[in-house]
């Protein structure tokens, strides 16, 4: 059975090994899972290249150890609880014996319809159960997956589809969400349009059954289950073959493709789960995120399942039928772990305490925030009024690319504090470096975090384009990871996320780029040049706050606004849309013609009080005129 700590002490004793020993430590960890063939070494690496090894030789497919090995000790309980969007609807709930079934017959119904290992297949789904058998189904079959979240656009979908050159998309017909059903297989129709020439597949899960166009490459998902067998070999992985693709933004460029493995991802996963939630046998664990992003991957479907927990998955939105929704099903479903965002945190507590009282949560053992730093205020509401100070808070920080939680307190173990991530888990070293890349050493200081030493679960390459994954995260330090976050250890050694060091900004927990967004403003005929900033915003954490010049002649800037709302929609997706948007008379550049970003984040915060040195740019008189127009 994987490890799972109990005391202060323990964690101790078991987080000295683990980076005295690293190897040694991960090799017992990965013992207790089911292996076809055992690995040859347990760890190559080298930072320089990237190239990463973990239990290179091994053989394994993640599926038999996420279902199969449950099969007889508990065939019969829940593994997937599925709560609908709408709250009269009963919920459903799949056995590991029903959810195997149902994996088996759309594993064998993707081989029937031509996939095979090493097909890339894309996601495009709303939160149902088939997207987590199929995500499960192409681990099967050693096809990797590539979700896609459904409130992206066709464009942002289609280059993703492309950059993967995806055999296949999986999408259902519409998205129940709150009172709106959105389509989603149109937005697929839509995305094929544009050149997606690698797709010979669309298979359309009916989800509320509304009107679909009907194209040649379409096919039902019940169509493809039929008369499929419940019983699938499972394909056999080596322990470094991909796993899954999952596209993220950067700094600079098009999103890019973060590819996980199956071995490390699975022995991490599964090791993280169950020793920040410490989940005990019987205990019902909901995490409310989109399986669109990574912490759906990584704690809803594989770390759950590998632990062989009951996951929920819920359709809906949290203020539907309204803020109480959370606390309701909470309630409904005795949840003993709950784990969100900060955004769903603060959101909730501004509509009110009356939406919270009156449900009994008194089965939460832990509750979890990630995604974005946690405020002092949301961290106490949740604490209080959530927890009943009864249920510790895990503040866990991590990454797409790091596959798994990294820094976390361990409930009931370790202390908590609020808006501190706190402590490594065991097998992680992190270093605060200076600019330079020398280590900040001792308490009471900040720097750029960086991790020094591999671990299971961590990026591998980003797709099709390993030089951007050496530049993105291995050139900025020798030796190191580096995460792109800045962060505080405190008198006592606590960490704390204090946020990006880049160009990229953090929206309800959604991650974006500066650039990206730009791009997409940029798309717009009205415009000539952008430049995007985050700025504090009391829901969303970071909002995006666009800086526009914009051609002469333009008369309504409302309807200018709407028509570059309009087009970040389409580019992006909703969730890219500026908050604010000024229109200014130029934008402050250095002589090497750079943004200087450092002020417009100032402006955009409502503080032009001190705005630094400003003679080295190379029109310092718009400045003042950004500022009149900002009213700041
Ligand atoms: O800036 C950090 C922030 O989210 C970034 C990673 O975003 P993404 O890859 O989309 O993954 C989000 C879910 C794991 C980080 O670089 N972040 C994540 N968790 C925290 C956090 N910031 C502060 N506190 C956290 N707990």
């Amino acid at each position: 059975m994987t490890l799972q700590i109990k005391s202060l002490k323990q964690y101790k004793s078991v987080y000295k090994k683990s980076v005295k020993d690293p190897e040694g430590f991960w090799a017992e960890q990965a013992e207790t899972f089911q292996w076809q063939k055992k690995w040859d070494t347990t760890l190559e690496w080298d930072f320089k290249e990237p190239s990463v090894k973990w239990f290179k030789g091994g053989k394994l497919n993640i599926t038999e150890n996420c279902l199969d090995r449950h099969l007889k000790d508990r065939g019969d309980q829940a593994a997937i609880i599925w709560e609908p969007n709408n709250p009269e609807e009963a919920a459903i709930t799949y056995t590991y014996k029903e959810l195997h079934a149902e994996v088996c017959k759309f594993a064998n119904a993707l081989r029937a319809n031509g996939i095979k290992k090493g097909d890339r297949i894309c996601f495009y789904m709303p939160m149902v159960p088939e997207l987590a058998i199929g995500v499960l189904a192409c681990a099967r079959i050693g096809a990797i997956h590539s979700v896609v979240f459904a409130g992206f656009s066709a464009t942002a979908l289609a280059d993703r589809i492309k950059d993967a050159s995806c055999k296949m998309v999986i999408c259902s017909d519409y998205n129940s969400r709150g009172t709106k059903n959105i389509p989603v297989k149109a937005v697929v129709d839509d995305a094929l349009k544009q050149g997606c020439k690698s797709i010979e597949t669309v298979i359309v899960h009916k989800n509320t059954g509304g009107k679909i166009k009907w194209n040649k490459k379409d096919k039902w998902w019940h169509e493809v289950m039929k008369r499929r067998r419940s019983t699938c070999k499972p394909a056999t992985m080596d322990a470094e073959d991909m796993l899954f693709i999952l596209y993220t933004s950067g700094s600079t460029g098009k999103p890019k493709g973060v590819v996980h493995t199956c071995g490390g991802y699975m022995v991490y996963t599964c090791f993280s789960f169950k020793n920040v939630f410490q989940y005990k046998e019987g205990d019902v664990y909901w995490c409310t995120a989109d399986i669109g992003w990574i912490t759906g991957h990584s704690y809803i479907v594989y770390g759950p399942l590998l632990a062989g927990a009951t996951t929920m998955m819920f359709e809906g939105v949290p203020t539907y039928p309204d803020a109480g929704r959370f606390w309701q099903i909470c309630e409904k479903h005795k949840v003993n772990q709950f784990y969100t965002a900060p955004t769903a945190i603060r959101a909730l507590m501004a509509k009110g305490d009356e939406f919270v009282e009156g449900y009994d949560l008194s089965d939460l053992k832990v509750i979890g925030s990630v995604g974005e730093p946690i405020n002092e205020e949301a961290w106490h509401w949740y604490n209080e009024k959530v927890g009943k100070g009864n249920a510790p808070i895990v503040d866990t920080w991590w990454q797409t690319e790091t596959g798994g939680i990294m820094i976390t307190p361990l409930p009931g173990i370790t202390d908590t504090k609020p808006c501190y991530a706190s402590y490594p888990m065991p097998g992680i070293q992190p270093v605060l470096v200076n600019a330079e890349g020398k280590e900040v050493k001792g308490n009471d200081v900040e720097g750029l975090l960086c991790i020094k030493f591999p671990w299971p679960s961590m990026i591998r390459t980003t797709y099709g384009d390993h030089e951007r994954c050496r530049q993105v995260y291995f050139s900025a330090f020798e030796n190191m990871y580096f995460t792109g976050d800045g962060c505080r250890r405190d008198e006592e050694g606590r960490l704390r996320i204090i946020g990006r060091v880049d160009d990229v900004i953090n929206v309800s927990g959604h991650r974006m780029g500066t650039a990206e967004v730009e791009n997409a403003i940029n798309e717009h005929a009205g415009v000539i040049e952008s430049a995007v900033v985050g700025y504090p915003h009391d829901i969303k954490g970071q909002g995006i706050f666009a800086y526009i010049i914009a051609q002469e002649g333009i008369k309504d800037n409302a309807a200018f606004e709407k028509g570059v709302r309009a087009t970040v929609t389409k580019v992006i997706g909703p969730i890219a849309k500026p908050d604010k948007i000024l229109i200014v008379p130029g934008l402050p550049k250095t002589r090497s013609g750079k943004i200087m970003r450092r002020l417009l984040r100032k402006i955009a915060s409502g503080d032009a009080s001190n705005l630094g040195d400003t003679s080295t740019l190379l029109n310092p008189e718009v400045v003042n005129a950004i500022r009149k127009a900002a009213g700041v």
